[in-house]
């Protein structure tokens, strides 16, 4: 009995003891993403130029990769050894590492053993250590030493999910491989795996193929767009925003925008990415998003006509022999170039109205007896999948692949945020899902205080799945659409530190403890500033943009960072690394603009922050009677630019509601909900309200514009302050929704108290 309750408590010390839970994070180690399971030992490992490492056969590469942190720090290599040894560096084959990137890290004083069955697992490994040693591991002649030490320590590590993906678009604007080699080396120091290149769109193609030159002599350049126009607007307050050079030439006294990779260079960068075990996916998008192809081909077309639609451009004709011809031949090269097994073929936002008109495709609809245009692209995406299938690949679309049935051995991309069930059907018809919904993994969304928090919380199982059906789920994955992306700074600053959150979601996979996160990031900007990764410096905490005073206000920042420098201007110029240093407490005692950023030491510069202040008298209270709980809300089932149009609009239903929250009930993509009534204020004050929406909403209180978060984005907070006397203050939401995103939540705080709902027992009419 007695032995039986000892086992039992070693059972629990054992499985308790492997996963990392919030109270067993050791922040002395700043690895993102944090291992499954690590305990601490005593002392040191010591590193010297003599130590030797000893290698199982299949882990060649990976002795490599780690033996190049090593020549970065003493010049020189460590010696190689395939003979088994007692001492030094070990990296051993185990069978009984049951995950594929699964592998076990073990650090005494005497001896480093890593034991993998993959190696990917092993490379996984070599990851942490990198993240263990200092960061001067990470060029050559950063700093060279003469021995490092590794702490004692015990690791069993493994991911949560199998695709832990990256996408970038290379067409809207193009990057070089120096940028998309930097790219993969910081995927994976975090682990990352999957790296999904946007090959092809309207408005560029990027990949040579041979048996269609024009793609890339024609389809690779451009005059600017309205996009170029839009960054080189940008660009005056940001040189992040500033057209690369390096991707305009100019020919026959135009200037051009483009590029092109050859087939010789994507299948280094692939055998670059494949050294790193990251897979390159790539996707041809079709049958939309082809205007740079028809451009230079027009027989791909129903008519022959290019040119945009409502929304979407023209897309190529799924109803000609002709058409299939091209798309195998550019797929079968395309498949020459990427060993991956998947293979992506976009399939999303096609414009299928030219279909209809077209005699080919009502032949081919009843001959096939095809009913509706979502079908005839299914039929598109089904004939070429089994093409896929045939050459030993599986198919990826973004999530319209579902619209028109689809068969389950496809793997759908979740994408549309709109409609929530996608994921859902496609998983329930037996297709793996992989999930990228816009918010929060669109990673060309400008980032915000609250994004990396969004995307560390994302669960990428939706609501509605069975545990078995949830295996379906298997990973998620950020993408960078790179219309307003027009430099590598830029792209940096979109994805770095973003994506160490999502590496951490989908790696360790609820390590829950956000706090012990962000200070392991911390300590990870000093290896990104040696990589030389142009990241986007931590948000400044507790900023209003709309400041109220009614005596005077005071502003002192804590700084998120060492060696930060706060700098300011009040004359509406932009700061910069000359201008006034904030230290310490400004005082405020006049209405004023002020404008700040942070700088670093090595020239970074973080985001400008427009802080105004007002002074206001506090204002009255409304004197009504007989309210009743809840605000008046308005449903306007209609598409608004912004929220001054809903009036103009007659509400299609109304209620009442004591939330501030999409309605749940709602279904249109597109609409407006105002709320309208009173909040009943506890006492007087200055209130601070964060309005967090996408699309749009403006908040007024006491009559007064409070927050102004209006106009068609992504879910962005806005906050400012209102002056309010104790007792019922008049209170209006207006919120639209243009179609994606749905997103509404205000919160409030005063005198500096974190930010909270408002009590439901405020809201009243
Ligand atoms: C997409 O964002 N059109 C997949």
């Amino acid at each position: 009995m007695k032995n039986k309750i000892a086992a039992l408590l070693i059972a629990i010390i054992v499985f308790t003891g492997f996963k990392a839970t919030a109270q067993q994070i050791d922040n002395k180690y700043n690895i993102i993403p944090y291992p499954t399971s690590l305990t601490s030992g005593q002392g040191n490992f010591v590193i010297t130029p003599a130590t030797t490492i000893t290698y199982a056969g299949l882990f060649i590469n990976e002795a490599n990769r780690l033996n190049e942190l090593f020549i970065n720090s003493f010049g020189k290599a460590l010696p190689l050894n395939t003979a088994s040894k007692e001492h030094g560096i070990q990296l051993k084959y185990d069978a009984g590492i049951s995950a594929d990137e699964g592998y076990r890290l073990v650090i005494t004083t005497h001896q480093i053993t890593i034991s993998a069955r993959t190696p990917a697992g092993m490379f996984m490994a070599v990851q942490t250590i990198r993240q263990l040693l200092p960061v001067n591991v990470e060029y050559p002649n950063v700093k060279i030493v003469k021995s490092l030490a590794l702490p004692a320590l015990t690791i069993n590590d493994e991911p949560a999910y199998e695709w832990r993906g990256m996408h970038l678009d290379v067409s809207r604007h193009f990057f070089s491989i120096a940028y998309l080699k930097k790219f993969i080396n910081v995927m994976a120091l975090y682990k990352m795996n999957k790296l999904h290149l946007h090959l092809t769109d309207d408005q560029g193609w990027r990949i040579e193929i041979k048996k269609y030159p024009k793609l890339t002599e024609e389809g690779a350049w451009r005059t600017f767009n309205n996009q170029d126009s839009a960054c080189i607007k940008k660009a005056v307050d940001n040189p992040d925003f500033k057209i690369d050079e390096e991707h305009i030439v100019h020919k026959n006294d135009k200037t051009l925008y483009g590029g092109f990779y050859t087939q010789a260079e994507m299948k280094a960068l692939v055998a670059y990415a494949a050294e790193r075990h990251i897979d390159i996916i790539p996707e041809i998008d079709m049958p939309g998003h082809m205007m740079a192809a028809i451009n230079a081909y027009p027989f791909l077309t129903c008519n022959g006509e290019n040119k945009w639609g409502t929304l979407f451009t023209k897309p190529i004709c799924p109803c000609n022999e002709s058409t299939f011809e091209f798309a195998e031949n550019v797929f079968t090269e395309i498949m020459d170039i990427f060993p991956s097994k998947y293979i992506h073929i976009g399939g999303d936002e096609v414009d299928r109205s030219d279909w209809a008109k077209s005699d080919a495709c009502k032949q081919l609809m009843q001959r096939e007896g095809i009913k509706d245009l979502p079908a005839l692209q299914s039929y598109f995406i089904n004939r070429m999948e089994k093409f896929f299938n045939s050459k030993g690949r599986k198919l990826i679309g973004w999530d319209e692949i579902i619209e028109g049935g689809i068969s389950p051995t496809a793997i759908v991309m979740y994408w549309r945020g709109w409609v929530p069930d996608a994921p859902v059907k496609a998983v329930k018809n037996g297709n793996k899902v992989i999930m990228t919904p816009g918010a929060p993994l669109y990673f060309d969304y400008q980032p915000d205080q609250n994004s990396i928090y969004n995307i560390y919380h994302f669960n990428p199982v939706p609501a509605g799945l069975t545990s078995t059906e949830a295996k379906l789920i298997i990973g998620a994955q950020a993408n960078i659409w790179t219309e307003n992306i027009p430099s590598e700074n830029r792209a940096d600053y979109m994805f770095m530190p973003r994506m160490t959150g999502l590496a951490e979601l989908l790696w360790t996979n609820n390590v829950n403890d956000y706090n012990s996160y962000t200070t392991r990031l911390t300590d990870q900007f000093k290896r990104l500033d040696v990589l030389k990764v142009h990241y986007r410096l931590p948000d400044l905490p507790g900023m209003i943009t709309q400041n109220v005073f009614t005596d005077q206000d005071t502003l002192s920042i804590v700084k998120p960072m060492p060696g930060m420098q706060i700098r300011y201007t009040s004359d509406g110029t932009l700061p910069n690394k000359n201008s006034q240093e904030l230290n310490g407490k400004l005082v405020i005692n006049k209405s004023e603009h002020i404008r700040l950023a942070a700088f670093t030491s090595i020239g970074g510069k973080g985001d400008v922050y427009d802080l105004n202040y007002q002074q206001q008298s506090l204002s009255p209270p409304v004197e009504v009677s007989n309210t009743q709980p809840g605000l008046i809300c308005g449903y306007y089932k209609a598409f608004f630019k912004e929220t001054k149009f809903i009036s103009q609009a007659n509400a299609d239903s109304t209620f009442i509601s004591d939330v501030i929250a999409v309605p749940q009930s709602v279904k249109a993509p597109s609409f407006a909900v105002t709320y309208s009534g009173y909040i009943d204020v506890p006492s007087d004050g200055v209130y601070s309200f964060y309005l967090t929406c996408d699309d749009g909403g403006v908040l007024k209180i006491a009559d007064r514009e409070t927050v102004n978060n209006d106009g068609l984005h992504s879910a962005i907070e806005k906050n400012g302050q209102v002056a309010l006397k104790k007792g019922l203050q008049k209170f209006k939401l207006d919120f639209i929704e243009g179609g994606g995103g749905y997103t509404l939540k205000l919160k409030y705080s005063k005198d500096g108290s974190a930010p909270a709902d408002l009590p439901t027992s405020w809201f009243r009419n």
